[in-house]
């Protein structure tokens, strides 16, 4: 195993620890306490595995700036429960309708739609919670950068807007740059939000935001893009996820648009342009240079 193999399976691991320590009854109660079975599920939906690719590019972005990875878990958390908020309703019969996520039923399935939608309607509430707890960061500006960037990545400009684009697509043909456009969105969106929640935490200046916002995009575009490969590639027990569901549902992807040879090389493109975006930092980037070759390599 390398070594970044090694960190990526320590940090999934801190980080598994991590939201099983935050979703309790006693984190999540407001002015009246949370419902079990809505705790249950949104337990269910974010402690199921995952391979937390998200937290670790915070992680690995703010230690460029050698920041401890310990005050780097809130935001790293945030931006994991919204990545699995946005699986539990990507899951959903009026989405993408699917039985089977990270190898077990999913929230929908094991619980009921209602409890989905709620579920991740409260995960997402309680990732901007995070931000705005004073454990994230002491200063009260940086925590408000914090929540901006994650909302700029959740919203209609970003993750949500590009699952609407998405489903769009299902009916309307899309050109090769509108699928871009929406794959930039509905994935890349919050992988750039986790670079630059990363660098905002790390003190980054302008020009090193800038290089990190290039890398985001570029990475973000090609861990979708790998999603598509491995949907046609991939079997159901590889991915803990059905494949071959793309073309089923007609999804807009380049992999049907230009075909599976071509995609390959434009990932292989995409990774290129993201690690060359990292030119200006040394080898206390090697983290994030590593994890986008990942992105390309994966096989789950
Ligand atoms: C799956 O994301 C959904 C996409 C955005 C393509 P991941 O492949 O990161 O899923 P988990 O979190 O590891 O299950
Ligand atoms: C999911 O894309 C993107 C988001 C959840 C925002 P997909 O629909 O391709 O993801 P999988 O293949 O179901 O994991
Ligand atoms: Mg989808
Ligand atoms: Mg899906
Ligand atoms: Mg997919």
């Amino acid at each position: 195993m390398t070594q970044h193999a090694q960190q990526r399976d320590r940090f999934a691991r801190t980080i598994q620890t991590a939201l099983s320590d935050f979703l309790t009854a006693e984190n999540l109660s407001g002015p009246g306490s949370p419902p079990d079975t809505l705790v249950s599920a949104m337990r269910h939906g974010c402690l199921n595995g995952g391979k937390r690719l998200r937290p670790l590019l915070v992680m690995q972005t703010a230690e460029i700036f050698g920041l401890e990875e310990a005050r780097t878990l809130n935001a790293a958390l945030s931006v994991e429960i919204v990545h699995c908020y946005s699986l539990i309703h990507d899951d959903l019969p009026a989405m993408d309708d699917d039985a089977l996520r990270r190898g077990l039923p999913t929230v929908h399935t094991k619980f009921d739609e209602a409890t989905a939608i709620l579920a991740g309607d409260a995960l997402l509430a309680h990732a901007f919670g995070l931000l705005g707890n004073p454990d994230c960061h002491p200063k009260a500006e940086i925590r408000t950068a914090l929540v901006l960037e994650l909302s700029f990545g959740a919203g209609a400009g970003g993750m949500a807007g590009g699952q609407s684009r998405d489903l769009e697509g299902e009916t309307t043909g899309f050109s090769v740059r509108e699928i871009s456009e929406m794959q930039a969105m509905k994935t890349g969106a919050l992988i750039r939000a986790a670079v630059r929640m990363g660098a905002i935490l790390g003190g980054a200046g302008p020009d090193q935001l800038k290089a990190l916002t290039t890398y985001g995009e570029a990475a973000g575009l090609a861990f979708q893009l790998a999603d598509d490969i491995l949907d046609l590639t991939a079997s159901t027990k590889q991915m803990g996820k059905a494949t071959r569901k793309d073309a089923t549902r007609s999804k807009p992807t380049l992999v049907s648009r230009i075909g599976l040879e071509a995609a390959e090389r434009h990932l292989g493109d995409t990774i290129h342009h993201a690690v060359s975006a990292l030119a200006m930092f040394g080898p206390e980037a090697d983290g994030l240079r590593a994890t986008a070759r990942y992105f390309a390599e994966r096989e789950s």
